[in-house]
């Protein structure tokens, strides 16, 4: 399958604008599976709460999902994607699995990151794979890179691909750990970062870009730039995520020994 990745340049609050660009931007290439960054349509960097609650969107009835369905319904394709989300009159860091049927399923971020922690309340849901084509896909946003916990409960769940919007701020930093996330479960990895400078607060944030595809042995097939809007897409095998062997003797998930794992 291809397995593509947008790296976008959102202005703040201007999600029409926002989400026309990433769409146009996706309907230069083909792919089977898009992931865009975090937030992508709306803007990363709130300033005040209405603002979240201006920006945020019920799922799946808000413009940011019915757009995304409808370029997926004519392009039969599926794309992972950020939004704020709101859902009870609670807001969450969220991220979409859209196919051309609609939505398949949304994801509540678990690790908020700096600021979102006045914004937004951690994820309520657990972590889940949908399938999509032959691949099995799991979703985790930005910060969740941190924590091999993530990555290591959707790949025990089957996972084939790890589908990552971000809007990364710390340089080099989840591009490594996303590696090693790839090599350490034996899966595709997929971060979608954004680029550009949002100062709306007292500390502007530059985002750092260098989305990337990672191989299930930890070799990057894709790597974009650190300042252009671009995309890159990648022919994936997800049966490569499949065959978990490190040696004639070692396999990544069956070698655990999660009985000696308590703290
Ligand atoms: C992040 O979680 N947006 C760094």
């Amino acid at each position: 399958m291809r397995l593509g990745i947008a790296q976008t340049c959102p202005v703040f609050g201007e999600r029409d604008r926002n989400l026309n660009e990433a769409l146009d931007l996706l309907s230069r290439e083909v792919a089977d599976l898009w992931v865009l960054p975090e937030f992508f349509a709306s803007g990363y960097q709130f300033a005040r709460v209405e603002e979240v609650r201006d920006l945020a969107e019920p799922v799946p009835g808000g413009p940011t999902v019915l757009a995304l369905a409808s370029f997926c319904r004519d392009r039969g394709c599926s794309v992972v994607a950020g939004l704020p989300e709101a859902a009870d009159g609670v807001m969450y860091n969220s991220a979409v699995l859209v196919g051309p049927r609609g939505l398949t399923s949304v994801y509540r971020k678990i690790h908020l990151f700096g600021d979102e922690k006045r914004w937004f309340a951690p994820g309520n849901l657990p972590f889940s794979v949908e399938d999509v084509g032959a691949a099995r896909i799991g979703v985790m946003i930005c910060f969740d890179h941190f924590f091999p916990e993530a990555a290591r409960t959707l790949a025990l769940l089957g996972a084939d691909i790890l589908a990552h919007p971000a809007n990364l701020v710390i340089p080099g930093l989840a591009q490594r750990t996303m590696t090693v996330r790839a090599l350490e479960n034996g899966v595709f990895a997929a971060t979608a970062n954004r680029v550009g400078e949002e100062s709306r607060a007292e500390k502007a944030l530059h985002y750092t870009g260098q989305s990337q595809i990672v191989a299930p042995d930890g070799t990057a097939l894709v790597q974009l730039s650190p300042d252009h809007v671009e995309v890159g897409v990648a022919e994936v095998d997800p049966a490569a995520a499949r065959d978990k062997r490190l040696t004639s003797r070692n396999d990544k998930l069956g070698d655990r020994r999660p009985k000696f794992y308590r703290a």
